[in-house]
């Protein structure tokens, strides 16, 4: 039977049965249907990345099974999802030995090293078969908390670090909460299996965002954040964390391939037939760049021998495989000097040191800046006014200072001492600990902050408010919370406005625009822009999920039952979560909002995606008998971005009769053009379920 089938079953038995109607009888085998039904939902939803039922009725079903559980807990089996996640604070982890000893990868740094590997590769692989030719692939190389998962007759069952090759650690309970590990398998087999624990660069940031608020050092990579999660003794914390985890190498099984066993696989793979050819894609900028934009981060590639025979016969060292061999992307340091240091206020008052440095060029950048986090990270490092230090940026991401060059101080270097004051209102900070706040409401940094954040991307995304314009609304009193941003598009007020520099027509009308579409944003946009210290993008985006269609929950959202039945919102943030609905001022504030024509309502525009998770960006010149805006709808609810008029970095663009300009301008920027609605089907089959008219063009005969 098809799972959207005995969805359906289960579904309608449900609809007809309470818990405590369903006979002793019925009982068992209705249970292991239940806990199927939802695993093979996870793996749809986690390992095919294609949900075959609404996040709601997944709900529904898992509701129940709760209940089932907790009217008869002796039912209970390890495969069941709502073991994943054990409310278990584990004092320590056991020690566990491997299936097998855990390898490592040997590191190459160059075309010459790799070239002696193939060479040695096949003066042992033609003493054998002297015909031997090899094929290689080319994977990219994870770098942070390798792990070893032992499955049993379809479970898993242990979950292993490296440790010493030998032995690690027993973090199974932690690995439970990875919500991209299945915790059953397609088949009964015992199978031992080896991958990679990660943090998604995202997570990362706002991981990193809420230690900044909390006043704590962030994570200086992935890495380090990854590692310092996964051996975290609460699991719930660690659920909170996000992490995730990619198989790359089977250790007890070669019939089948990871992915026929269901695992998460990271599909970015080449394949190259000389070694020439592998040099090639490793030194290859677009390859390196391709992977500094994924969400993952990565220090280099990994080259394997593709043939099975061949893998078996060319064996390995004491340490190391032969068959595999890691290629590491050089790695991005530079040295520089720290020119002085200013004092930044964040959002919530938090003072945090930045060093000036003189400028170098890392990985692509100019670099300047660097924060220095907060007092307990300038002591860690012992950084000092004119030290050298060193610098660290890898891929993307946000550089970090490794050490001070201690052989190269003068004499001359001077202590740096925390701020009395804060630097933007004046008034005497508060001190915590190592970290320092400015308690005053009204201070004018902190409402700047406020309203930048407000106003980012990843919130309201209002276009045409950037720093200066922030500083001119602030600094003369015209905006003073992020609800005075809908006075804007007051007339008197834009007449007010225009006697200030950066204020002519374009301007007025940017803003104007932007304030205006921002009230047609998702609620989860809104919940971030609030500011709620620790309510980052994911967290808003699960809260709004979670509510119905009643936006007054959200202004009492002090139920902490509620918020607690949210995966991965923690203490502290329902903490945080309260209190800032437990203000008076917030409440104003979201009343403004509200009446002013804020979007409120979580079911209205909440499948829009945010640009880096969208599938592409396309625009439409639309003269079918589908309304434009049904169409951008639907291209928006299957994961695009809509551009008004194609840009540069449009993907695609849709166009009807009489296209003119558009046309032209998408012809000029290299933009896929699909003209006839037999292709746009096509491509896009999920607008079959858009309409049942027909909207071809009348195409009028010229006869
Ligand atoms: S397969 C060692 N594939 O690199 C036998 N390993 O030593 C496994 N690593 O933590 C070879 N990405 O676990 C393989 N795509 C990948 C990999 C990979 C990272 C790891 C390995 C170890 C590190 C370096």
């Amino acid at each position: 039977m098809s799972l959207s089938q005995e969805t359906k079953n289960i579904q309608s038995y449900i609809r007809d049965h309470k818990v405590s109607d369903i006979s002793a009888k019925e009982l068992s085998d209705f249970y292991i249907q239940l806990v199927d039904c939802l695993v093979d939902h996870n793996h749809q939803y986690y390992i095919e990345a294609n949900p075959l039922i609404s996040d709601k009725e997944y709900d529904e079903l898992f509701d129940y099974l709760k209940k089932i559980e907790e009217i008869h807990p002796e039912i209970i089996t390890s495969n069941s999802p709502t073991q994943g996640l054990v409310w278990q604070i584990s004092t320590w982890f056991q020690q566990a030995k491997h299936s097998t000893k855990l390898m490592s990868l040997e590191n190459t740094y160059n075309a010459q090293d790799l070239e002696q590997r193939d060479e040695r590769a096949y003066k042992i692989l033609t003493k054998i078969n002297p015909e031997d030719k090899i094929h290689y692939s080319i994977e990219p190389k994870f770098d942070w908390l390798s792990v070893e998962l032992l499955y049993k007759e379809w479970t898993l069952k242990q979950a292993i670090t490296r440790g010493d090759g030998w032995v690690g650690e027993d973090i199974t309970i932690n690995m439970k909460t990875i919500k991209n590990i299945p915790q059953k398998l397609k088949y009964p087999i015992d199978v031992a299996v080896r991958g990679e624990i990660l943090m998604p660069k995202s997570v990362w940031k706002d991981l990193n965002k809420e230690r900044e608020e909390d006043g704590e050092t962030p994570f200086a990579n992935t890495r380090n954040a990854a590692a310092g999660s996964i051996k975290l003794l609460d699991s719930w914390e660690v659920a909170r964390r996000w992490l995730v985890c990619y198989i790359y190498d089977i250790l007890s099984w070669d019939k089948k391939t990871i992915e026929e066993l269901w695992l998460p696989v990271f599909k970015r793979k080449k394949e190259a037939d000389s070694i020439d050819a592998v040099i090639a894609i490793c030194l290859d900028e677009k390859v390196k760049k391709e992977l500094d934009a994924q969400d993952i981060e990565f220090d280099g590639l990994v080259i394997k021998i593709q043939n099975q025979q061949q893998r078996n016969d060319i064996g390995s060292t004491e340490h190391h495989p032969r068959r595999a061999v890691a290629y590491k992307f050089p790695a991005q340091l530079a040295a520089t000097q720290v020119l002085s240091v200013d004092f930044q206020v964040g959002r919530t008052g938090i003072i945090t040191p930045v060093a000036n440095l003189e400028p170098i060029q890392l990985s692509g950048a100019k670099l300047q800046r660097v924060s220095l986090h907060n007092f307990d990270f300038i002591k860690e490092k012992d950084i000092h006014l004119h030290d050298r230090i060193r610098l660290q940026r890898s891929g993307e991401v946000i550089p970090y200072i490794v050490s001070v060059i201690t052989n190269r101080r003068t004499g001359q270097e001077i202590q740096i001492d925390s701020p009395k004051h804060c630097p933007s209102c004046k008034e005497p900070v508060n001190n915590i600990d190592m970290h320092y706040y400015c308690t005053n409401a009204h201070c004018p940094e902190k409402t700047k902050q406020k309203i930048q954040h407000f106003v980012s991307k990843n919130c309201m995304d209002i276009q045409g408010i950037g720093e200066s314009i922030v500083d001119i609304l602030v600094d003369n009193n015209i905006v003073e919370n992020i609800a005075d941003i809908y006075k804007l598009n007051d007339n008197t007020l834009q007449m007010q406005l225009r006697r200030f520099p950066w204020f002519g027509d374009k301007k007025v009308s940017e803003i104007n625009k932007g304030v205006e579409e921002s009230k047609h944003k998702a609620l989860r946009r809104l919940l971030n822009g609030l500011g709620i210290p620790h309510v980052g993008k994911k967290i808003a985006q699960d809260i709004a999920s979670q509510m119905n269609d009643e936006w007054w929950i959200m202004k009492n959202v002090t139920n902490t039952e509620w918020l607690k039945s949210i995966y991965g919102i923690g203490e502290k943030t329902i903490e945080n979560v309260r209190t800032y609905f437990e203000d008076k001022d917030n409440m104003a504030i979201l009343e403004q909002l509200e009446a002013v024509g804020i979007n409120m309502d979580p079911q209205k525009y909440n499948n829009y995606v945010d640009s880096d998770e969208a599938k592409g960006n396309f625009s439409i010149t639309w003269t079918f008998d589908i309304p434009r805006e049904k169409i951008a709808e639907y291209f928006q609810k299957n994961g695009y971005i809509f551009h008004e008029s194609p840009i540069k970095t449009t993907d695609f663009i849709l166009i009807g009769e009489k296209a003119g300009s558009k046309k032209n301008k998408a012809q000029e920027l290299w933009i896929t053009i699909y003209e006839w609605w037999e292709s746009i089907i096509k491509e896009f089959p999920f607008l079959k379920t858009i309409t049942t008219i027909d909207p071809k063009p009348q195409v009028q005969s010229l006869f």
